[in-house]
Protein backbone atom coordinates (compact mmCIF):
# COMPACT_ATOMS: atom_id res chain seq x y z
CA UNK A 1 0.00 0.00 0.00
CA UNK A 2 1.18 3.43 -0.66
CA UNK A 3 2.09 5.82 2.00
CA UNK A 4 -0.50 8.15 2.69
CA UNK A 5 1.01 11.65 2.04
CA UNK A 6 -0.85 15.44 2.55
CA UNK A 7 -1.12 17.51 0.45
CA UNK A 8 -2.30 21.46 0.87
CA UNK A 9 -4.73 22.62 -1.56
CA UNK A 10 -6.25 26.02 -1.96
CA UNK A 11 -9.89 26.15 -2.18
CA UNK A 12 -9.79 28.56 -4.32
CA UNK A 13 -7.90 28.05 -7.18
CA UNK A 14 -6.48 24.56 -6.55
CA UNK A 15 -3.14 25.42 -6.54
CA UNK A 16 -1.21 22.78 -4.43
CA UNK A 17 1.84 23.16 -1.83
CA UNK A 18 3.51 20.74 0.63
CA UNK A 19 2.65 23.24 3.31
CA UNK A 20 0.72 25.53 4.71
CA UNK A 21 0.56 29.17 3.68
CA UNK A 22 -1.86 31.97 4.19
CA UNK A 23 -2.08 33.41 0.88
CA UNK A 24 -2.41 31.79 -1.97
CA UNK A 25 0.51 32.77 -4.62
CA UNK A 26 -1.41 31.43 -7.28
CA UNK A 27 -4.45 33.33 -7.21
CA UNK A 28 -3.69 36.12 -4.09
CA UNK A 29 -6.76 34.82 -1.59
CA UNK A 30 -5.80 34.79 2.29
CA UNK A 31 -6.84 31.64 4.22
CA UNK A 32 -7.98 29.06 1.40
CA UNK A 33 -4.93 26.34 2.21
CA UNK A 34 -6.57 23.47 3.70
CA UNK A 35 -4.84 20.09 4.38
CA UNK A 36 -5.96 16.91 2.74
CA UNK A 37 -4.71 13.46 3.20
CA UNK A 38 -4.42 11.61 -0.32
CA UNK A 39 -4.07 7.69 -0.08
CA UNK A 40 -3.38 6.39 -3.41
CA UNK A 41 -5.35 2.98 -3.47
CA UNK A 42 -3.85 -0.26 -4.55
CA UNK A 43 -4.63 -1.05 -8.42
CA UNK A 44 -6.75 -3.92 -6.97
CA UNK A 45 -9.74 -1.81 -6.06
CA UNK A 46 -9.24 0.74 -9.34
CA UNK A 47 -12.49 1.02 -11.43
CA UNK A 48 -13.12 -1.24 -14.54
CA UNK A 49 -12.50 1.54 -16.48
CA UNK A 50 -8.64 1.95 -14.55
CA UNK A 51 -7.55 -1.40 -16.36
CA UNK A 52 -8.57 -0.70 -19.46
CA UNK A 53 -4.93 0.28 -21.26
CA UNK A 54 -4.98 1.99 -25.40
CA UNK A 55 -1.68 2.08 -26.14
CA UNK A 56 -1.30 5.21 -28.29
CA UNK A 57 1.28 6.17 -31.15
CA UNK A 58 2.41 8.68 -32.28
CA UNK A 59 0.89 9.48 -36.32
CA UNK A 60 1.17 11.86 -38.62
CA UNK A 61 -1.88 14.55 -38.86
CA UNK A 62 -2.43 13.83 -42.32
CA UNK A 63 -3.50 10.42 -41.37
CA UNK A 64 -5.82 11.59 -38.88
CA UNK A 65 -8.74 10.54 -40.52
CA UNK A 66 -10.98 14.01 -39.79
CA UNK A 67 -14.69 12.67 -39.43
CA UNK A 68 -17.02 15.75 -38.45
CA UNK A 69 -18.12 15.01 -35.02
CA UNK A 70 -21.27 13.47 -34.68
CA UNK A 71 -23.69 15.87 -32.43
CA UNK A 72 -26.56 14.19 -29.78
CA UNK A 73 -30.13 16.27 -30.63
CA UNK A 74 -30.76 17.28 -27.20
CA UNK A 75 -34.45 18.13 -28.00
CA UNK A 76 -33.79 21.16 -26.40
CA UNK A 77 -33.13 24.28 -28.79
CA UNK A 78 -31.72 26.74 -26.86
CA UNK A 79 -28.95 23.98 -25.23
CA UNK A 80 -27.99 22.46 -28.55
CA UNK A 81 -27.78 26.51 -29.80
CA UNK A 82 -25.18 27.17 -27.06
CA UNK A 83 -23.52 24.19 -27.05
CA UNK A 84 -23.12 25.20 -30.94
CA UNK A 85 -25.35 22.66 -32.76
CA UNK A 86 -26.34 19.31 -30.66
CA UNK A 87 -23.95 17.52 -27.63
CA UNK A 88 -20.70 16.19 -29.27
CA UNK A 89 -20.40 12.21 -28.73
CA UNK A 90 -17.52 11.61 -26.29
CA UNK A 91 -17.77 15.44 -25.20
CA UNK A 92 -17.61 16.09 -20.91
CA UNK A 93 -19.53 19.28 -20.30
CA UNK A 94 -19.61 21.31 -16.83
CA UNK A 95 -22.86 23.37 -16.08
CA UNK A 96 -22.27 25.47 -13.51
CA UNK A 97 -24.79 28.12 -11.37
CA UNK A 98 -25.94 29.30 -8.20
CA UNK A 99 -27.90 26.87 -5.82
CA UNK A 100 -31.20 26.91 -6.46
CA UNK A 101 -31.12 28.67 -10.45
CA UNK A 102 -32.46 25.65 -12.18
CA UNK A 103 -29.73 23.24 -13.52
CA UNK A 104 -30.69 20.16 -11.89
CA UNK A 105 -34.43 20.94 -13.19
CA UNK A 106 -32.92 21.49 -16.97
CA UNK A 107 -30.94 18.68 -16.79
CA UNK A 108 -33.85 16.44 -15.67
CA UNK A 109 -35.48 17.96 -18.22
CA UNK A 110 -33.59 17.35 -20.96
CA UNK A 111 -32.94 13.47 -19.54
CA UNK A 112 -36.88 13.02 -19.63
CA UNK A 113 -37.17 14.25 -23.06
CA UNK A 114 -34.67 12.21 -24.79
CA UNK A 115 -36.82 9.17 -25.35
CA UNK A 116 -34.59 7.40 -28.27
CA UNK A 117 -31.86 7.47 -26.08
CA UNK A 118 -30.90 5.57 -22.74
CA UNK A 119 -29.94 8.54 -20.48
CA UNK A 120 -28.75 7.77 -16.88
CA UNK A 121 -29.15 10.32 -14.25
CA UNK A 122 -26.97 10.44 -11.31
CA UNK A 123 -27.75 11.99 -8.34
CA UNK A 124 -25.70 12.56 -5.17
CA UNK A 125 -28.02 15.20 -4.26
CA UNK A 126 -31.58 14.60 -3.92
CA UNK A 127 -33.21 10.92 -3.38
CA UNK A 128 -35.14 9.04 -6.09
CA UNK A 129 -38.25 10.11 -4.40
CA UNK A 130 -37.60 13.71 -4.75
CA UNK A 131 -36.31 13.32 -8.27
CA UNK A 132 -39.58 11.43 -9.32
CA UNK A 133 -41.42 14.28 -7.37
CA UNK A 134 -39.55 16.87 -9.21
CA UNK A 135 -40.28 14.51 -12.86
CA UNK A 136 -43.66 14.76 -12.40
CA UNK A 137 -44.04 18.64 -12.00
CA UNK A 138 -42.04 18.30 -15.12
CA UNK A 139 -44.45 16.18 -16.42
CA UNK A 140 -42.84 14.41 -19.35
CA UNK A 141 -44.28 10.58 -20.05
CA UNK A 142 -42.53 7.57 -21.65
CA UNK A 143 -39.04 7.94 -21.12
CA UNK A 144 -35.77 6.56 -21.33
CA UNK A 145 -34.43 7.82 -18.36
CA UNK A 146 -32.80 6.18 -15.33
CA UNK A 147 -32.16 7.83 -11.81
CA UNK A 148 -29.30 6.26 -9.97
CA UNK A 149 -28.34 8.11 -6.32
CA UNK A 150 -24.88 7.18 -5.69
CA UNK A 151 -21.83 9.07 -4.67
CA UNK A 152 -18.82 6.64 -5.05
CA UNK A 153 -17.68 6.42 -8.38
CA UNK A 154 -16.67 2.68 -8.20
CA UNK A 155 -20.26 1.92 -8.08
CA UNK A 156 -21.28 4.23 -10.53
CA UNK A 157 -18.98 2.65 -13.09
CA UNK A 158 -20.10 -0.55 -12.25
CA UNK A 159 -23.92 0.34 -12.71
CA UNK A 160 -22.81 2.04 -16.21
CA UNK A 161 -20.98 -0.98 -17.31
CA UNK A 162 -24.33 -2.84 -16.95
CA UNK A 163 -26.71 -0.09 -18.20
CA UNK A 164 -24.82 1.23 -20.98
CA UNK A 165 -26.35 4.40 -21.34
CA UNK A 166 -26.14 6.57 -24.25
CA UNK A 167 -25.47 9.89 -21.82
CA UNK A 168 -24.55 10.26 -18.48
CA UNK A 169 -25.12 13.16 -16.14
CA UNK A 170 -24.04 13.93 -12.55
CA UNK A 171 -25.70 15.66 -10.16
CA UNK A 172 -23.03 17.29 -8.74
CA UNK A 173 -19.36 16.47 -9.28
CA UNK A 174 -19.17 17.92 -5.89
CA UNK A 175 -21.02 15.20 -4.24
CA UNK A 176 -18.69 11.97 -5.44
CA UNK A 177 -16.06 10.64 -4.47
CA UNK A 178 -13.67 7.80 -4.84
CA UNK A 179 -11.90 4.89 -3.43
CA UNK A 180 -8.81 6.15 -4.77
CA UNK A 181 -8.24 9.18 -2.59
CA UNK A 182 -8.91 9.33 1.12
CA UNK A 183 -9.88 12.72 1.22
CA UNK A 184 -13.70 14.07 1.82
CA UNK A 185 -15.71 14.49 -0.89
CA UNK A 186 -15.95 17.97 -2.17
CA UNK A 187 -12.54 18.41 -1.27
CA UNK A 188 -10.14 19.49 -4.30
CA UNK A 189 -8.26 16.57 -4.88
CA UNK A 190 -11.60 14.60 -5.14
CA UNK A 191 -13.50 16.67 -7.54
CA UNK A 192 -10.26 16.79 -9.82
CA UNK A 193 -9.94 12.75 -9.26
CA UNK A 194 -13.85 12.14 -9.71
CA UNK A 195 -13.63 14.55 -12.89
CA UNK A 196 -11.07 13.15 -14.13
CA UNK A 197 -12.69 9.58 -14.40
CA UNK A 198 -15.58 10.85 -16.01
CA UNK A 199 -13.29 12.34 -18.65
CA UNK A 200 -11.34 9.15 -19.57
CA UNK A 201 -14.93 7.53 -19.37
CA UNK A 202 -16.30 9.55 -21.97
CA UNK A 203 -13.42 9.35 -24.23
CA UNK A 204 -12.74 5.40 -24.37
CA UNK A 205 -16.70 5.19 -24.79
CA UNK A 206 -17.60 8.28 -26.46
CA UNK A 207 -20.79 8.76 -24.23
CA UNK A 208 -21.05 12.44 -23.43
CA UNK A 209 -21.14 13.03 -19.85
CA UNK A 210 -22.78 16.79 -18.38
CA UNK A 211 -21.28 17.46 -15.03
CA UNK A 212 -23.07 19.52 -13.16
CA UNK A 213 -20.98 21.72 -10.48
CA UNK A 214 -21.49 24.38 -7.98
CA UNK A 215 -20.52 28.25 -7.83
CA UNK A 216 -19.04 29.87 -4.88
CA UNK A 217 -20.47 33.49 -3.88
CA UNK A 218 -17.65 35.74 -5.73
CA UNK A 219 -19.35 33.24 -9.27
CA UNK A 220 -16.85 31.02 -10.00
CA UNK A 221 -17.09 27.74 -10.36
CA UNK A 222 -16.26 26.05 -6.42
CA UNK A 223 -13.42 24.60 -6.39
CA UNK A 224 -12.48 23.97 -9.92
CA UNK A 225 -10.56 26.73 -11.88
CA UNK A 226 -8.82 22.93 -12.81
CA UNK A 227 -12.22 21.58 -13.68
CA UNK A 228 -12.84 24.17 -16.57
CA UNK A 229 -9.19 23.07 -17.96
CA UNK A 230 -10.40 19.31 -18.12
CA UNK A 231 -13.73 19.44 -19.56
CA UNK A 232 -14.90 20.34 -23.23
CA UNK A 233 -17.05 22.60 -22.78
CA UNK A 234 -18.48 25.26 -19.65
CA UNK A 235 -21.76 26.27 -19.68
CA UNK A 236 -22.85 28.89 -16.74
CA UNK A 237 -26.96 29.20 -16.13
CA UNK A 238 -27.71 32.39 -14.38
CA UNK A 239 -30.26 34.82 -13.90
CA UNK A 240 -31.74 36.75 -11.25
CA UNK A 241 -33.48 34.99 -8.75
CA UNK A 242 -36.80 37.39 -8.51
CA UNK A 243 -37.21 37.04 -12.47
CA UNK A 244 -38.52 34.09 -13.69
CA UNK A 245 -35.69 34.23 -16.91
CA UNK A 246 -32.81 32.58 -16.75
CA UNK A 247 -29.70 32.70 -19.22
CA UNK A 248 -27.38 30.25 -20.34
CA UNK A 249 -24.51 31.22 -21.27
CA UNK A 250 -20.95 29.18 -23.18
CA UNK A 251 -18.03 30.47 -21.38
CA UNK A 252 -15.09 27.50 -22.70
CA UNK A 253 -16.57 25.36 -26.05
CA UNK A 254 -14.34 23.21 -27.49
CA UNK A 255 -16.64 22.57 -30.60
CA UNK A 256 -18.17 26.26 -31.32
CA UNK A 257 -18.38 29.97 -30.59
CA UNK A 258 -18.82 30.45 -26.96
CA UNK A 259 -20.97 33.93 -27.80
CA UNK A 260 -24.45 32.33 -27.96
CA UNK A 261 -26.68 32.56 -25.69
CA UNK A 262 -30.00 30.77 -23.90
CA UNK A 263 -32.73 32.17 -22.70
CA UNK A 264 -35.73 30.17 -20.29
CA UNK A 265 -38.55 31.02 -18.59
CA UNK A 266 -39.42 29.14 -15.18
CA UNK A 267 -42.74 28.05 -14.48
CA UNK A 268 -44.58 25.97 -12.59
CA UNK A 269 -43.53 22.84 -14.99
CA UNK A 270 -40.01 23.61 -15.36
CA UNK A 271 -38.06 25.64 -17.80
CA UNK A 272 -39.72 26.81 -21.24
CA UNK A 273 -37.40 27.64 -23.79
CA UNK A 274 -37.58 30.97 -25.16
CA UNK A 275 -37.43 31.48 -28.67
CA UNK A 276 -38.09 35.05 -29.15
CA UNK A 277 -37.04 37.08 -26.26
CA UNK A 278 -37.60 40.62 -27.84
CA UNK A 279 -41.05 39.71 -26.66
CA UNK A 280 -40.27 39.23 -23.14
CA UNK A 281 -37.71 41.99 -22.55
CA UNK A 282 -39.96 44.48 -24.20
CA UNK A 283 -42.79 45.53 -21.89
CA UNK A 284 -45.60 46.58 -23.54
CA UNK A 285 -46.90 49.74 -22.53
CA UNK A 286 -50.22 51.37 -23.87
CA UNK A 287 -48.56 55.13 -23.04
CA UNK A 288 -45.01 56.63 -23.68
CA UNK A 289 -43.27 56.94 -20.38
CA UNK A 290 -40.26 59.20 -19.75
CA UNK A 291 -36.93 57.46 -19.18
CA UNK A 292 -36.96 54.74 -21.59
CA UNK A 293 -35.36 53.90 -24.54
CA UNK A 294 -35.31 50.58 -26.67
CA UNK A 295 -31.80 49.20 -27.89
CA UNK A 296 -31.46 46.51 -30.23
CA UNK A 297 -28.71 44.44 -29.12
CA UNK A 298 -26.92 41.42 -30.14
CA UNK A 299 -26.18 38.44 -27.70
CA UNK A 300 -24.13 35.70 -29.53
CA UNK A 301 -25.69 35.92 -33.24
CA UNK A 302 -29.10 36.75 -31.83
CA UNK A 303 -30.20 39.77 -31.93
CA UNK A 304 -32.62 40.97 -29.37
CA UNK A 305 -34.86 44.03 -28.28
CA UNK A 306 -34.20 45.35 -25.19
CA UNK A 307 -35.30 48.16 -22.80
CA UNK A 308 -32.79 50.42 -21.21
CA UNK A 309 -34.46 52.22 -17.99
CA UNK A 310 -32.80 55.37 -16.93
CA UNK A 311 -34.10 57.91 -13.28
CA UNK A 312 -32.49 60.43 -13.16
CA UNK A 313 -33.01 63.20 -10.34
CA UNK A 314 -31.42 66.06 -7.76
CA UNK A 315 -28.61 64.41 -5.57
CA UNK A 316 -30.26 64.66 -2.34
CA UNK A 317 -26.55 65.05 -0.03
CA UNK A 318 -24.86 66.61 -2.59
CA UNK A 319 -22.69 63.62 -3.96
CA UNK A 320 -24.49 62.42 -6.60
CA UNK A 321 -25.30 58.68 -6.87
CA UNK A 322 -24.70 56.47 -9.99
CA UNK A 323 -26.29 53.09 -10.10
CA UNK A 324 -26.48 50.94 -12.85
CA UNK A 325 -27.85 46.96 -13.11
CA UNK A 326 -26.92 45.14 -16.24
CA UNK A 327 -24.89 47.68 -17.67
CA UNK A 328 -21.08 47.69 -16.59
CA UNK A 329 -20.77 51.05 -14.32
CA UNK A 330 -17.88 52.64 -15.41
CA UNK A 331 -19.18 52.57 -19.10
CA UNK A 332 -22.01 54.47 -17.80
CA UNK A 333 -19.65 57.06 -15.74
CA UNK A 334 -18.16 57.58 -19.30
CA UNK A 335 -21.50 57.87 -20.86
CA UNK A 336 -22.78 60.38 -18.61
CA UNK A 337 -18.99 62.78 -18.89
CA UNK A 338 -19.57 62.45 -22.88
CA UNK A 339 -23.04 63.92 -22.25
CA UNK A 340 -21.99 66.93 -20.00
CA UNK A 341 -19.09 67.73 -22.16
CA UNK A 342 -20.52 67.95 -25.66
CA UNK A 343 -24.07 68.47 -24.80
CA UNK A 344 -23.74 70.84 -21.70
CA UNK A 345 -26.29 68.84 -19.98
CA UNK A 346 -25.20 69.65 -16.49
CA UNK A 347 -25.55 66.00 -15.00
CA UNK A 348 -22.70 66.73 -12.38
CA UNK A 349 -25.26 67.30 -9.51
CA UNK A 350 -27.42 64.74 -10.19
CA UNK A 351 -28.39 60.93 -9.72
CA UNK A 352 -28.53 58.66 -11.97
CA UNK A 353 -30.15 54.93 -11.76
CA UNK A 354 -29.91 52.85 -15.13
CA UNK A 355 -31.54 49.30 -15.72
CA UNK A 356 -31.56 47.00 -18.27
CA UNK A 357 -34.81 45.24 -17.96
CA UNK A 358 -35.43 41.74 -17.43
CA UNK A 359 -32.33 41.29 -15.29
CA UNK A 360 -30.31 40.59 -18.76
CA UNK A 361 -26.17 41.98 -18.07
CA UNK A 362 -25.52 43.67 -21.68
CA UNK A 363 -21.69 43.56 -22.77
CA UNK A 364 -22.88 44.93 -26.40
CA UNK A 365 -21.73 48.33 -26.74
CA UNK A 366 -24.78 49.31 -29.34
CA UNK A 367 -26.53 49.74 -26.46
CA UNK A 368 -25.09 53.04 -25.91
CA UNK A 369 -27.18 55.15 -28.04
CA UNK A 370 -30.42 54.01 -25.97
CA UNK A 371 -28.29 54.58 -22.55
CA UNK A 372 -28.25 58.43 -23.14
CA UNK A 373 -31.50 58.59 -24.81
CA UNK A 374 -33.05 57.15 -21.86
CA UNK A 375 -30.89 59.44 -19.37
CA UNK A 376 -31.73 62.53 -21.50
CA UNK A 377 -35.12 61.35 -21.68
CA UNK A 378 -35.59 61.08 -18.12
CA UNK A 379 -33.74 64.63 -17.08
CA UNK A 380 -35.70 66.38 -19.24
CA UNK A 381 -38.95 64.04 -18.91
CA UNK A 382 -39.76 64.04 -22.35
CA UNK A 383 -40.63 60.43 -23.56
CA UNK A 384 -39.35 58.79 -26.48
CA UNK A 385 -42.00 57.68 -28.71
CA UNK A 386 -42.04 54.18 -28.36
CA UNK A 387 -42.22 53.02 -31.91
CA UNK A 388 -38.55 54.51 -32.02
CA UNK A 389 -35.33 52.27 -31.06
CA UNK A 390 -31.69 52.86 -31.26
CA UNK A 391 -27.99 50.90 -32.08
CA UNK A 392 -24.86 52.58 -31.90
CA UNK A 393 -21.84 53.24 -30.06
CA UNK A 394 -20.87 56.71 -28.40
CA UNK A 395 -17.35 57.65 -28.05
CA UNK A 396 -15.30 59.77 -26.24
CA UNK A 397 -15.78 63.06 -28.15
CA UNK A 398 -19.38 62.17 -28.92
CA UNK A 399 -19.59 60.39 -32.40
CA UNK A 400 -21.55 57.70 -32.88
CA UNK A 401 -20.03 54.87 -34.04
CA UNK A 402 -21.05 51.85 -36.00
CA UNK A 403 -21.57 48.69 -34.77
CA UNK A 404 -21.51 45.65 -35.61
CA UNK A 405 -24.50 43.11 -37.67
CA UNK A 406 -26.83 46.35 -38.19
CA UNK A 407 -28.51 44.43 -40.60
CA UNK A 408 -29.87 41.72 -38.15
CA UNK A 409 -30.19 44.42 -35.72
CA UNK A 410 -32.70 46.50 -38.39
CA UNK A 411 -34.10 43.18 -39.56
CA UNK A 412 -35.02 42.28 -36.01
CA UNK A 413 -36.45 45.79 -35.07
CA UNK A 414 -38.78 46.00 -38.20
CA UNK A 415 -40.03 42.42 -37.60
CA UNK A 416 -40.75 43.57 -33.79
CA UNK A 417 -43.14 46.79 -35.65
CA UNK A 418 -40.65 49.70 -35.43
CA UNK A 419 -40.93 52.59 -37.31
CA UNK A 420 -37.67 54.04 -36.72
CA UNK A 421 -34.42 52.95 -35.79
CA UNK A 422 -31.38 55.21 -35.28
CA UNK A 423 -27.80 54.06 -36.49
CA UNK A 424 -24.54 55.67 -37.00
CA UNK A 425 -23.97 57.24 -40.46
CA UNK A 426 -20.72 55.05 -40.72
CA UNK A 427 -22.68 51.91 -40.80
CA UNK A 428 -25.04 53.04 -44.10
CA UNK A 429 -22.87 51.94 -46.28
CA UNK A 430 -23.07 48.68 -44.88
CA UNK A 431 -26.73 47.81 -45.52
CA UNK A 432 -27.22 46.80 -48.98
CA UNK A 433 -30.73 47.72 -49.58
CA UNK A 434 -33.81 49.85 -48.38
CA UNK A 435 -35.54 46.13 -48.40
CA UNK A 436 -36.48 46.80 -44.65
CA UNK A 437 -39.55 48.26 -43.66
CA UNK A 438 -38.50 50.82 -41.11
CA UNK A 439 -37.37 54.24 -41.41
CA UNK A 440 -33.13 54.67 -41.04
CA UNK A 441 -32.51 57.75 -39.49
CA UNK A 442 -28.56 58.05 -39.77
CA UNK A 443 -26.84 60.30 -37.05
CA UNK A 444 -23.14 61.28 -36.69
CA UNK A 445 -22.98 62.89 -33.17
CA UNK A 446 -25.15 62.91 -29.95
CA UNK A 447 -25.94 66.46 -30.30
CA UNK A 448 -27.49 65.62 -33.69
CA UNK A 449 -29.65 63.04 -32.03
CA UNK A 450 -31.37 65.21 -29.45
CA UNK A 451 -32.01 67.48 -31.78
CA UNK A 452 -34.09 64.90 -33.71
CA UNK A 453 -35.88 63.38 -30.78
CA UNK A 454 -36.23 66.56 -28.64
CA UNK A 455 -36.29 69.01 -30.54
P1 LIG B 1 -33.05 23.38 -9.01
O1 LIG B 1 -33.09 22.76 -10.34
O2 LIG B 1 -33.21 22.50 -7.82
O3 LIG B 1 -31.77 24.26 -8.83
P2 LIG B 1 -30.24 23.84 -8.71
O4 LIG B 1 -30.13 22.42 -9.11
O5 LIG B 1 -29.55 24.79 -9.64
O6 LIG B 1 -29.86 24.08 -7.30
O7 LIG B 1 -34.16 24.52 -9.06
C1 LIG B 1 -34.94 24.73 -8.00
C2 LIG B 1 -35.81 25.93 -8.16
O8 LIG B 1 -36.63 25.92 -9.30
C3 LIG B 1 -36.72 25.87 -6.97
O9 LIG B 1 -36.52 27.04 -6.23
C4 LIG B 1 -38.08 25.71 -7.50
C5 LIG B 1 -37.99 26.06 -8.93
N1 LIG B 1 -38.81 25.23 -9.81
C6 LIG B 1 -39.90 25.78 -10.46
O10 LIG B 1 -40.19 26.96 -10.30
N2 LIG B 1 -40.64 25.00 -11.30
C7 LIG B 1 -40.36 23.67 -11.51
O11 LIG B 1 -41.05 23.00 -12.28
C8 LIG B 1 -39.25 23.12 -10.83
C9 LIG B 1 -38.90 21.67 -11.01
C10 LIG B 1 -38.51 23.92 -9.99
MG1 LIG C 1 -29.59 20.79 -7.89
Amino acid sequence: MAKPSSVFFCQSCGAQSPKWIGRCPSCGEWNTYIEEIIQRGSSKNKSPLHQRQILSVPVRVAEIQSGKESRINTLDQELNRVLGGGLVTGSLVLVGGEPGIGKSTLMLQIALNLRNIKVLYITGEESEQQIKMRSDRINTKDQNCFILAETLTQNIFQQIEQLEPALVIVDSIQTLHTDLIDSSAGSISQIRECASEFQKYAKLTNVPVILIGHITKDGTLAGPKILEHMVDTVLQFEGERNYGYRILRCIKNRFGSTSELGIYEMQNSGLREIANPSEILLSHRDENLSGVAISAMVEGLRPMMIETQALVGSAAYGTPQRSSTGFDSRRLNMLLAVLEKRSGFKLGMKDVFLNIAGGLHVDDTAIDLAVICAVLSSNEDIPVDQNICFAGEVGLSGEIRSVNRIEQRIAEAAKLGFEQIFISKYNLKNITSDKYNIRLIPVAKVEEVFKKLFG
